[in-house]
C-alpha cells in the first residue's frame, strides 16, 4: 500500500502541487529560469509554538524555502515563499558555494568526455571508447583546490572507472592516476592530473544474479498479518501501539522524524520534537593521489534526500508494509515524485521481557517494533536509514551501510599501509563514515537540561572495604563552554536529557538518555583541510539552545567552504543550556577498514544510538504488553490461550 498527498499538517512534506506552486511562483517573481539550478526546496518549518497550538480544522499557512543557483553569477540565493506561490523574502547568501547538483554532475561528466587532453590520456592507457567504457564520478574538490584554480570558482575532481561490458562492476576496474577538474559553471575540463598510469586491474566484480548464480537457497518466509498491520496511519501521521509521532521528509536531509509522544495510561507525554541525520561526512584516510581528496559531505555537499530509492515491497521491505511517496524539485525546478520512498511496518523484535517464578510459573511477553525507513544511493554507497520505535519506550536509529566500496589501482602487492589490497592491483581505501544526529527531544516539554553521567570507582578505604564500589557522577552541561563532550568506555558515560519541572512519582526529574551503539573516532588531524571543514566530528556529542538557523554541524554551505562553520562556531557564544529548549547534536560512525569481504558488496554495516527513558516513566511500559498467542508444542497448538508453558 502506497500513500502520498495531500498536505494537510503543518509538517507534512511538500506536495507535487505545492512544489509546482512554489516554482511557478519563484518564476515569476524572481525571474527562475535557464539560468538557474534549484538545490533544494524545503518546508519552511513553522515555529515549534505554532506548530504544537495547531489544531486540525486551523488555516494551514506553509511556506517553502528555496535553494537556487544563479549560473551566470554563480551566487546563491535563498527565497522563502508560500506553498500557493506568494513570495515572501528573496536574499542572496553572500559567499556561499552551491552544493553539485545532478544535472551539473551529468555536465561536468560529459565535459570530461569530450575533452580532448582527458581522451589522450585514455587512450595512452588502452581506453579507446570513453564514450561506452568509462564511468566519471564528480566528487566536490573540497578546499584542496590546486593554486592556479583557487580563485573562488566551484570545482569537482573525477576519478574515473572502465566499463569492459556493459553490465560490469566498474569499481572493480579504477583508471589511476587520471583526474579531471571541472569547472562547474564553465561546464569545462580546466585541469588535468595525469600522474600514475598503473595498469587497470582486470579481475571482475560481478555481483548480478545473471554474474554469481545465487544458488544458497532457503525455505519460504513469509510474514502475514492478515488483518493489516497494527498502526493507522493519518495522512503522515502514524499512530502505533502507544506511540504516535509523524513522518517527515526533507530534500537535503532524507527521513525526518516530528513530534513523537507515547500514550502514558491515557496521558500523551512528548518526547521529541525533531529528529534527522543533519550531515554524513565520509574522510577518507589514504594519502594517495587518487582518494586525497575523497571527503563527500553527502548531506551537505550533495543533498542526500534528492537519492532516495523507490523501495521494492518483498525485497527492501518484507510484510504488512506501508509507504509513502515524496516529492521534489529537479535542479531544472521539475516535480519529481519518488514512489514507495519511505517503509513502514512492524516486525517481531524476540523476546520483549521474560522470567520464570521459584514455582514454574512463567510470564514471557514478545516484542514488536514499528520501523521507518528509507534508503538513498550517493554514487557507489548505499545508505539506510532505520528509525525504531520499541513497546518499552526506547527509540532507536540505525543507520545500515552498504554498497560498493570505492577502489583504486596500485602496484601488486607494494606497501599501500592506507588501503586493502581486495584483488590483484586492486586497492579499498581505508574512510570513515561520520554521521550527525540533529535530536531536538522535548522530554515532558521544550525546557530541558542534558546530564552527562559517568560510572566512577569509590576510593577503597572505611567506606569500600571490599572494593567493588562505584557510584555515579553527573556533570550539567550547563552552557556552551563545555557543550562539546566525548564518549568513555572506562566510565560507562551516557548522557540524559531531563525536565527538572516534572518530577516522577520518586521525586526526580524524568528524562531520557542517549547510548551509544557503538562508535569511532576521526583520524585525520584537526589541523587537516577536512578536520577543520568536518570540525564538529572531534566531539561525541554537542549540545546548544534551540535556535532556527542552526541546522547543520558543518554549516549551511559546506562546499569548498574553509572549515570552521556550524558546531564549533556556534558555541563560542558560551550560551546557557539549562532549563531551556537545547538540541543534542549526536556524533557517530564508523571507521572502515575495508575486509575481502566487503567485496565486491558490501553486507550491510550497522551504526547507531538509543534514545531509552530514565525515570520517564513509574516502571517498565513493557509490562502493559499483552502476551501473543502461542502454539507451541506444550500448549499444544491452542491459539486461543496465552502460552505459559515452561520449554
Ligand atoms: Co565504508
Amino acid at each position: 500500500m502506497s500513500q502520498g498527498f495531500p498536505s494537510n499538517h503543518p509538517l507534512d512534506p511538500l506536495s507535487p502541487a505545492e512544489l509546482h506552486s512554489v516554482i511557478t511562483g519563484a518564476r515569476t517573481s524572481w525571474g527562475i529560469g535557464e539560468n538557474h539550478f534549484v538545490i533544494t526546496c524545503q518546508l519552511e518549518e513553522p515555529s515549534k509554538t505554532k506548530v504544537l497550538g495547531w489544531k486540525s480544522g486551523d488555516a494551514l499557512e506553509r511556506l517553502a524555502r528555496l535553494t537556487v543557483l544563479d549560473r551566470t553569477r554563480a551566487e546563491v540565493y535563498e527565497g522563502v515563499i508560500s506553498t500557493s506561490g506568494t513570495p515572501v523574502s528573496w536574499d542572496l547568501i553572500v559567499g556561499a558555494k552551491a552544493p553539485v547538483v545532478i544535472t551539473e554532475s551529468e555536465l561536468a561528466v560529459a565535459a570530461v568526455l569530450r575533452d580532448e587532453g582527458v581522451r589522450a590520456a585514455l587512450k595512452k592507457r588502452g581506453v579507446t571508447d570513453p564514450d561506452t567504457q568509462v564511468y566519471v564520478e564528480t566528487w566536490p574538490i573540497g578546499a584542496q583546490i590546486p593554486k592556479y584554480l583557487d580563485d573562488g570558482r566551484r570545482l569537482v575532481w573525477t576519478p574515473m572507472w572502465l566499463r569492459p561490458t556493459l553490465e560490469s562492476n566498474v569499481y572493480a576496474h579504477p583508471i589511476n592516476g587520471l583526474y579531471a577538474i571541472v569547472d562547474l559553471q564553465a561546464e569545462q575540463v580546466v585541469g588535468i592530473e595525469d600522474n600514475d598510469p598503473t595498469p587497470i586491474p582486470m579481475t571482475p566484480g560481478d555481483y548480478r544474479l545473471s554474474q554469481t548464480g545465487g544458488g544458497i537457497k532457503l525455505n519460504d518466509l513469509q510474514i502475514v498479518q492478515k488483518d493489516g498491520a497494527s498502526c493507522t496511519i493519518d495522512g503522515w501521521k502514524v499512530n502505533w501501539e502507544r506511540w504516535n509521532f509523524r513522518v517527515g521528509w526533507d530534500h537535503r536531509e532524507g527521513l525526518v522524524i516530528h513530534d513523537v509522544r507515547f500514550d502514558d495510561n491515557g496521558v500523551e507525554r512528548r518526547i521529541g520534537y525533531r529528529m534527522s541525520i543533519a550531515e554524513l561526512v565520509i574522510p577518507y584516510g589514504d594519502p594517495s593521489q587518487g582518494t586525497y581528496r575523497k571527503n563527500a559531505f553527502d548531506t551537505g555537499e550533495f543533498g542526500l534526500g534528492s537519492y532516495t530509492n523507490s523501495l521494492t515491497l518483498g525485497c527492501d521491505c518484507l510484510g504488512e508494509i506501508i509507504y509513502k511517496d515524496v516529492a521534489l524539485l529537479t535542479p531544472r525546478g521539475d516535480v519529481k515524485v519518488i514512489e514507495n520512498a519511505i517503509c513502514m511496518h512492524e516486525e517481531d523484535h524476540g523476546i520483549l521481557w521474560k522470567h520464570v517464578d521459584i514455582d514454574g510459573h512463567v510470564e514471557v511477553r514478545r516484542g514488536r517494533r514499528f520501523v521507518v525507513s528509507s534508503i538513498v544511493t550517493i554514487n557507489n554507497y548505499e545508505y539506510g536509514y532505520f528509525w525504531y520505535f520499541y513497546q518499552d519506550g526506547t527509540v532507536e536509529f540505525e543507520a545500515k551501510l552498504t554498497g560498493i566500496v570505492l577502489t583504486l589501482s596500485d602496484t601488486p602487492g607494494v606497501p599501500h599501509p592506507s588501503a586493502t589490497e581486495l584483488e590483484v592491483g586492486l586497492w579499498a581505501p581505508y574512510h570513515q563514515h561520520t554521521f550527525c544526529a540533529r535530536l531536538d527531544l522535548d522530554i515532558d516539554g521544550a525546557k530541558n537540561t542534558v546530564i552527562e553521567v559517568d560510572s566512577i570507582a569509590a576510593p577503597m578505604g572505611p567506606e569500600n572495604v571490599h572494593g567493588g564500589a562505584y557510584v555515579t557522577q553527573e556533570t550539567v552541561l550547563a552552557d556552551e563552554s563545555i557543550s562539546g563532550r566525548m564518549l568513555d568506555i572506562i566510565s560507562s558515560r551516557y548522557w540524559k536529557i531531563i525536565n527538572t519541572g516534572k518530577k516522577n512519582h520518586m521525586n526526580k526529574p524524568v528524562g531520557y538518555k542517549l547510548i551509544a551503539n557503538g562508535n569511532s573516532y576521526p583520524l585525520a588531524s584537526p589541523d587537516s583541510i577536512i578536520g577543520k571543514r568536518a570540525g564538529f566530528m572531534y566531539k561525541h556529542l554537542w549540545v546548544t539552545p534551540n535556535r532556527r538557523a542552526e541546522r547543520y554541524p558543518a554549516g549551511e554551505y559546506p562546499f569548498q567552504h574553509e572549515g570552521g562553520a556550524g558546531l564549533p562556531e556556534w558555541t563560542k557564544q558560551n550560551r546557557s543550556l539549562t532549563e531551556t529548549d537545547v538540541v543534542m547534536w549526536y556524533v557517530f560512525g564508523v571507521n572502515h577498514i575495508p575486509r575481502l569481504e566487503d567485496w565486491p558488496v558490501m553486507p550491510v554495516e550497522r551504526i547507531g544510538f538509543m534514545l531509552k527513558p530514565v525515570g520517564f516513566f513509574k516502571r517498565s511500559p513493557a509490562m502493559d504488553v499483552a502476551p501473543s498467542m502461542a502454539t507451541c508444542l506444550r500448549c499444544n497448538g491452542d491459539a486461543s490461550k496465552p502460552c505459559t508453558c515452561n520449554h
